[in-house]
């Protein structure tokens, strides 16, 4: 039977993926999160192809045994490798944060340069470039792994002087190719935003996977008619939190995020899964 108020499940390789969590909490706010970070296994980025599906495979099943209704890939690398092969595994509905950010930017540049940031992973892979050029064939995808900003973001360094130096080094051949659309290719990178747009300037549009992906969230729940109505009933256990290590510091970055205090994040052993 269909249950509108089971939780949709959210899945990241640790506490980036919470970019997404957030825009799902501001989009859809009648819905209600169980959200996975593997905080003893991240990063994914570096990891192979086989381990990334591997583990994101292990996570589904611990979605699945939370009764998720729906599955959010919140992150880019694990959504690049393992979401095509899982999504044929599951009776619920899987979407990823790759597509709904690549069709935008394909929407969105007037000059057909893309630029896509994120992982070695994901930008190795290619997929951002396989997604926008089913949309417009002509576009030019130009792929920048960036790995240090997963790094500089969680040391909370989001304004400083060393992420603006960073940041100029990988951007500067962006730039000079003369992208007009900038993927922020990572869940981390809405984090360091404003510090990209700077570097880009004004003429670079941001699109930001976080967002597109609640957004398409919300309207593949509606078409099937699975939104949650039952907002009243929602209570304290609206949102719930599961890592694989370090829940506090899991915690603490969380709170830094969001503005509904988490209330705990709970440690299981994803191997088991
Ligand atoms: N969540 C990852 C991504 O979006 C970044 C961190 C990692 O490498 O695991 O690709």
């Amino acid at each position: 039977m269909k249950n509108n108020n089971a939780p949709v499940g959210v899945f990241d390789s640790g506490v980036g993926g919470l970019t997404v969590a957030r825009e799902i909490m501001r989009q859809i706010p009648n819905e209600r999160i169980v959200y996975f970070g593997d905080t003893a296994r991240v990063p994914y980025g570096s990891k192979s192809k086989e381990t990334v599906t591997r583990y994101s495979r292990q996570i589904v099943r611990f979605l699945q045994t939370q009764e998720v209704k729906a599955i959010v890939v919140a992150c880019n690398t694990a959504s690049a490798y393992a979401l095509e092969e899982i999504k044929t595994e599951v009776d619920i509905p899987m979407i990823g944060v790759v597509r709904p950010g690549a069709v935008v930017a394909a929407q969105t540049t007037s000059n057909g340069k893309i630029g896509v940031i994120g992982t070695e992973g994901t930008i190795g892979s290619r997929i951002y470039s396989h997604y926008i050029k089913e949309i417009n064939p002509e576009a030019e995808v130009i792929g920048k792994a960036c790995p240090l900003f997963v790094p500089l973001v969680e040391e909370g360094l989001w304004q400083d002087p060393v992420t603006d130096e960073i940041a100029k080094r990988y951007l500067t051949e962006l730039i000079d190719i003369g992208i007009d659309t900038l993927i922020l290719g990572c869940t981390h990178y809405p984090l360091i935003r404003s510090t990209v747009g700077r570097v880009m300037g004004d003429r670079v549009t941001l699109v930001n996977p976080a967002y597109e992906t609640a957004r398409e969230l919300k309207e593949m729940l509606g078409q099937r008619g699975m939104l949650n109505e039952e907002a009243a009933q929602l209570g304290d256990n609206r949102y719930r939190f599961y890592v694989s290590d370090a829940a506090e510091k899991f915690k603490s970055f969380a709170n830094s995020i969001i503005k509904y205090g988490i209330l705990s994040a709970k440690i299981i052993n994803i191997e088991e899964y």
